[in-house]
């Protein structure tokens, strides 16, 4: 396992979605203290779309979905990190989480996360009606179906979960919990 970071540092999942993704890219490349997580589809996609993987980020770790019971969960459960980012977030990983599954490490790191009370932030892709999106060639609109507004009207009541609509109000609420983080730290250094 990897030594424990000096600070606890944000944890960011990215899965299979076309949408989004460059915004998100943009967010994670100006971020110091990332480490990035993806889904399998996450992987390919951002190949598809011309990225590197593990070059989105230099100064963080990369964690691919290789194994069955995704063993960097236990990475939450050391301390290493203070807040999960899943962004973009397809609407089938958005399913699971709904259902509570953890068959993935995107869906287990949401999972383990939420039992370690770590705060998660969400971006889901299917939040409007309608959207012009881009496939990797040309823009398509797609019209994300009942189930899948529904998944995400559920995720935004569950207990230590953030979900925004579009990557403004990700980048205002990762800001916002950057800054609780860093005054936590204030706080606990103060009262030694
Ligand atoms: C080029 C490309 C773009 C895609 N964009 C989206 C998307 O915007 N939203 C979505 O829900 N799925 C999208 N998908 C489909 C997902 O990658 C697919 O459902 C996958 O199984 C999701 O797995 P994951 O949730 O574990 O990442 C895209 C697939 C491809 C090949």
């Amino acid at each position: 396992m990897q030594a424990r970071p000096d600070k606890p540092r944000l944890a960011w999942a990215v899965t299979g979605s076309g949408h989004y993704l460059e915004e998100c890219l943009e967010i994670i490349r100006d971020l110091d203290d990332v480490d990035i997580f993806y889904s399998r589809a996450g992987e390919e996609v951002v190949r598809m779309y011309g990225h590197d993987p593990k070059g989105i980020n230099h100064k963080g770790r990369v964690y691919r979905d290789r194994a069955a019971s995704s063993p960097p969960v236990g990475l939450f459960y050391r301390g290493d990190y203070h807040s999960l980012v899943v962004a973009p977030a397809t609407s089938n990983t958005v399913a699971k989480m709904v259902l509570g599954l953890s068959d993935s490490l995107v869906t287990n790191v949401y999972a383990q996360a939420g039992k370690c009370r770590i705060p998660s932030i969400i971006l889901a892709c299917d939040t409007e009606q309608e959207i012009d999106t881009p496939a990797p060639d040309r823009i398509v609109r797609v019209w994300p179906r009942e189930i899948d507004l529904a998944h995400t009207h559920k995720l935004r009541s569950y207990e230590a979960t953030t979900v925004v609509e579009n990557p403004e109000k990700l980048l205002a609420a990762i800001k916002v919990r950057l800054e609780e983080v860093n005054q936590q730290a204030i706080d606990v250094a103060e009262t030694r």
